[in-house]
């Protein structure tokens, strides 16, 4: 999808299914940037820099209190949306320190999926997004590949997907099943490609897209690296 100039791009980190309310926190990646994903008991998602401000310990260690995320190692509370520290258990009589916060990213839910942007001034959700995959669709699986983000773009053209012109996402038939792969730029080196499918969950055209996506991680790790 073309995006306007100046404009970060909002990441395709999660399938959205995949975090629940006040309970799990799972690692993402994007650009380079470690997160630790989690959804406050609100239901709003979260997206924040894998690291605690107090230690730099990974949040991704520690547990969701309600609407707080809680450091593994000192038990320091951070505030979900702000990020702010909002209490340090060890010292319950102690004011927490207001200058101490989580680096939060701007998230999006669209389409199944979480979208993250590392703008720090976070653009206008795209209405695009939404049109990345169509209602009704059935997520596959992820492909974690051992190559850049542009290195799969290119392997999954060379499939005969195209690119849509309107919305994110790469669409045609892999396996011979009508798919929509949904690229995130990972590291330098390492890609994930979000799968779904207009197949039904264990019918035969979803075990031929599963089959056909092995085939295609096996094809763009085997590209020279750019
Ligand atoms: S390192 Fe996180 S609370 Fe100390």
């Amino acid at each position: 999808m073309n995006t306007p100039e100046n404009t970060a791009p909002w990441h395709p980190v999660a399938r959205s299914a995949d975090l629940r309310p006040g309970a799990n926190i799972v690692a993402g990646f994007a650009e380079g940037q470690e997160l630790a994903l989690w959804r406050a008991a609100d239901g709003t998602a979260q997206a924040w820099e894998n690291r605690c401000p107090h230690r730099s310990v990974r949040f991704t260690l520690g547990q969701v209190i309600d609407n707080r995320l809680a450091c593994a190692y000192h038990g320091w509370q951070y505030e979900a949306g702000s990020g702010q520290c909002a209490s340090i258990p060890a010292h319950p009589a102690m004011q927490a320190p207001r200058n101490v916060c989580a680096k939060t990213f701007g998230t999006a839910e669209a389409a199944g999926m979480l979208w993250v942007n590392l703008s720090p001034e976070v653009p206008p959700v795209p209405d695009a997004l939404g049109g990345a995959v169509p209602d009704g669709w059935h997520f596959c699986r992820t492909l974690t590949v051992r190559a850049s983000a542009g290195t799969a773009r290119e392997a999954l053209a060379r499939n005969g997907l195209a690119e849509g012109p309107a919305a994110p996402g790469w669409r045609g038939r892999l396996g011979g099943t009508e798919t929509v792969a949904l690229v995130l730029d990972a590291q330098p080196g390492l890609a994930f490609i979000h799968l779904w499918t207009e197949a039904a969950p264990g019918s035969a055209a979803m075990k031929a897209l599963h089959a056909a996506a092995r085939q295609l991680r096996t094809e763009i790790e085997a590209l020279p690296q750019g």
